[in-house]
C-alpha cells in the first residue's frame, strides 16, 4: 500500500515537471515585443505596428527639436517591451542630462531639463569641486561651464593589503576621504600585535596610518608573558649570595653589585638581581687571576723571595735575584710566569736586558 502510494506521487511530481519545464521554455521564447513609438515631432524607421525584441530603430527631429541623445539623429532598442532608450524629441533650447562623474545632483526622469533649468552637484566622497563651483545652468540648449570634481588632495587611494587580513564592513573603494577609516579583521588563528583580532587605519592628509600585522595567536601568549616584569625588590630574595671571593660593594633596591677581592678577576654580570620567583639572577664568579712565586719550587733557585709572592694576572715585578744588583723581570700572563734571565741593574736602564 505504501509503495503505491509512493509511486502515484513519483508519476503526479514527473508530470508536474514536465508541466513546468515546457512552460519554461515557452516562457524564454515569449520575450515581450515593442510596439511603434509615440515620436512627437519626429519620425523613425523602420515604421511596423510591433517590433520584435532587440530590434533597433532610428529617429531623428523636426525643426526646433531634437533628440534626447547626442547627435541630429538617434537609435533606439526595444528591450524587454519597451525602447531603450525612449524616442523623445524635445525644444532645442532644452538640455540633455549632462556628464558630470564622481557627482550626484537631481536628475529628471525623462533624462532631459528646460532651458534656464539649473541644476546644483554634490561631489561623491573624496572628491571635491574644482573652483568651488558647483552649479550649471541650462542655456540655450548647453549646460553653461559644467561643473569639475576632482579627487580631495588628502584622499586616500585603497588602503594597503595586509597578509592574514580583510577589511570588514566595507566594500571595495579606490578612494577615500580624507580623516575616514577601515576596519581590518585578523584571518582565524592570527592576531594584531597587542591581541586585539581588529584594528583601525585612517586616511590622513593623503596617507594611511600604520598598518597592523597579523601574527599567528600561538606566539602572542609568550609576548604576554615577556611583558610582565621579571624582577622584584632585592629584599624579597633574602640573605645576600655568597661569591667566593668577592663582595657586594654596592647595593639598591633593584640589585648587588659585586667587585672580585684582588687577585681575581670577574666573570660575568657584576649586577645580581632578584627574580620574582625568589631567586637571584646569575652571580659573577671571582676567577683565580694571579701567579705565585713559591721559594720552594727550584725554578725561583737565582732570586730572592721571602715567602710566597703573588703577582696579578697581567702584571709584572722586578724581583732582586741573589747576585746583588741584579733582577729579574717577572710577569703572569694567563696565569703561568714568564721571567727574564738576571740582568746587572744598569742593563736594565739602557734596556738591553731581555
Ligand atoms: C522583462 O520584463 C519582465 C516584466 O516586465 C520582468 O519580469 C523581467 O525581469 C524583465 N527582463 C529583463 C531581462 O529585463
Ligand atoms: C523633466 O521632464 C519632464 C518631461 O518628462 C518635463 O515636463 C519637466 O519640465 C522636466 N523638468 C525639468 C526641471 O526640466
Ligand atoms: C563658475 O561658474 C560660472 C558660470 O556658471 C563662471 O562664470 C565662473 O567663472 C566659474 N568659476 C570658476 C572659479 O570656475
Ligand atoms: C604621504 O606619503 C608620501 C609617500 O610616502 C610622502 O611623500 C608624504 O610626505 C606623506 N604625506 C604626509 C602628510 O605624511
Ligand atoms: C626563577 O625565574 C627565573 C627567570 O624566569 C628562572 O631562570 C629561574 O629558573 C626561576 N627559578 C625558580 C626556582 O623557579
Amino acid at each position: 500500500m505504501i509503495s503505491f502510494v509512493k509511486k502515484m506521487y513519483i508519476r503526479y511530481l514527473g508530470f508536474g515537471l514536465l508541466i513546468w519545464f515546457t512552460g519554461a521554455l515557452h516562457a524564454q521564447h515569449a520575450t515581450p515585443s515593442c510596439s511603434a513609438p509615440r515620436l512627437d515631432g519626429g519620425f523613425f524607421s523602420p515604421k511596423q505596428e510591433t517590433y520584435s525584441d532587440k530590434t533597433r530603430l532610428t529617429y531623428t527631429c523636426n525643426d526646433g527639436r531634437k533628440p534626447t541623445v547626442k547627435g541630429w539623429w538617434a537609435a533606439s532598442t526595444c528591450l524587454n517591451g519597451t525602447w531603450s532608450p525612449e524616442p523623445q524629441c524635445i525644444d532645442e533650447k532644452a538640455c540633455i542630462a549632462p556628464n558630470i562623474p564622481n557627482a550626484q545632483y537631481r536628475e529628471n526622469q525623462s533624462g532631459w531639463y528646460n532651458d534656464g533649468h539649473r541644476i546644483r552637484i554634490k561631489c561623491n566622497e573624496a572628491y571635491d569641486p574644482k573652483g568651488h563651483n558647483v552649479t550649471t545652468t541650462c542655456i540655450n540648449g548647453k549646460w553653461s561651464s559644467v561643473p569639475v570634481c576632482e579627487k580631495d588632495i588628502h584622499a586616500c587611494g585603497e588602503p594597503p593589503q595586509i597578509p592574514h587580513a580583510v577589511i570588514i564592513h566595507q566594500g571595495y573603494q579606490d578612494v577615500f576621504a580624507a580623516d575616514t577609516g577601515v576596519q581590518y579583521e585578523c584571518e582565524d588563528g592570527y592576531t594584531v600585535e597587542g591581541g586585539d583580532a581588529k584594528k583601525y587605519l585612517y586616511c590622513i592628509t593623503g596617507n594611511w596610518t600604520q598598518g597592523p600585522v597579523c601574527r599567528t595567536s600561538t606566539t602572542s601568549g609568550s609576548t604576554e608573558r615577556d611583558i610582565k616584569p621579571l624582577y622584584t625588590k632585592v629584599e624579597h630574595c633574602g640573605a645576600y649570595p655568597n661569591v667566593p671571593n668577592g663582595d657586594v660593594v654596592q647595593q639598591n633596591d633593584e640589585f648587588l653589585k659585586y667587585q672580585c677581592n684582588s687577585f681575581y678577576k670577574q666573570v660575568g654580570s657584576d649586577n645580581v638581581k632578584c627574580y620574582n620567583n625568589g631567586s637571584w639572577s646569575q652571580l659573577p664568579i671571582c676567577q683565580a687571576a694571579f701567579c705565585s712565586l713559591d721559594p720552594a719550587d727550584p725554578v725561583w733557585r737565582n732570586v730572592r723571595l721571602s715567602g710566597v709572592e703573588y703577582i696579578k694576572e697581567g702584571e709584572g715585578r722586578l724581583i732582586s735575584c741573589t747576585s746583588l744588583s741584579y733582577f729579574s723581570i717577572v710577569k703572569c700572563i694567563n696565569g703561568e710566569t714568564v721571567s727574564t734571565q738576571c740582568c746587572h741593574s744598569t742593563d736594565y736602564f739602557n734596556g738591553r736586558c731581555l
